[in-house]
């Protein structure tokens, strides 16, 4: 049984503690949903501020939802769309500090206000986004960009 022990420390020393707890998580394992599934439940509730995580996969055409943390979510979105299309369509992690200042971004719950949305892949491959939503205006900084990419790393790591 896997149990996270909460995280302490600087927010760099608190993102290797987190990573090495997803390693942990994800070890031995290969199933897509199954990872993405603990990833985003662990995620969601280690760190502070946050009412949405989870991922998109990406299906050849747009990002259909994946397993998450949070309220329902829009199921489909285009990759001409919001935060996690342009993530995905870009290939770059999107941070953004005020959503309501992006144009096209796709107001799943009400309370999101910055977000951010690291693309996944395997190579050259598209494989989905991993897209983190807060409340909080500018949630989000350069630290933790860094340890969610690190994260989002060791997902497309773990699958076959
Ligand atoms: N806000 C996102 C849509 C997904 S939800 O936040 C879960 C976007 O603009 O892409």
């Amino acid at each position: 049984m896997f149990t996270a022990t909460a995280l302490s420390g600087t927010k760099p020393a608190q993102y290797a503690q987190l990573l090495a707890q997803a390693r942990a998580l994800l070890h031995g394992e290969h199933d897509r949903i199954a990872n993405a599934a603990n990833l985003a439940a662990l995620v969601y509730n280690a760190l502070p501020d946050l009412n949405w995580v989870g991922f998109y996969f990406f299906d050849g055409r747009e990002l259909v939802v994946g397993p998450f943390q949070g309220l329902p979510a829009c199921v489909r979105i285009p990759l001409d769309r919001g935060v996690c299309g342009a993530a995905a369509r870009m290939r770059a992690t999107q941070r953004v500090d005020d959503v309501h200042a992006f144009p096209g971004h796709i107001a799943c719950d009400a309370a999101s206000a910055s977000e951010l949305v690291v693309p996944l892949l395997r190579g050259e491959e598209l494989i989905g986004v991993f897209d983190l939503d807060s409340p909080v205006p500018a949630r989000f900084d350069a630290e933790d960009q860094r340890g969610l990419e690190a994260i989002a790393r060791a997902y497309v790591e773990s699958l076959r």
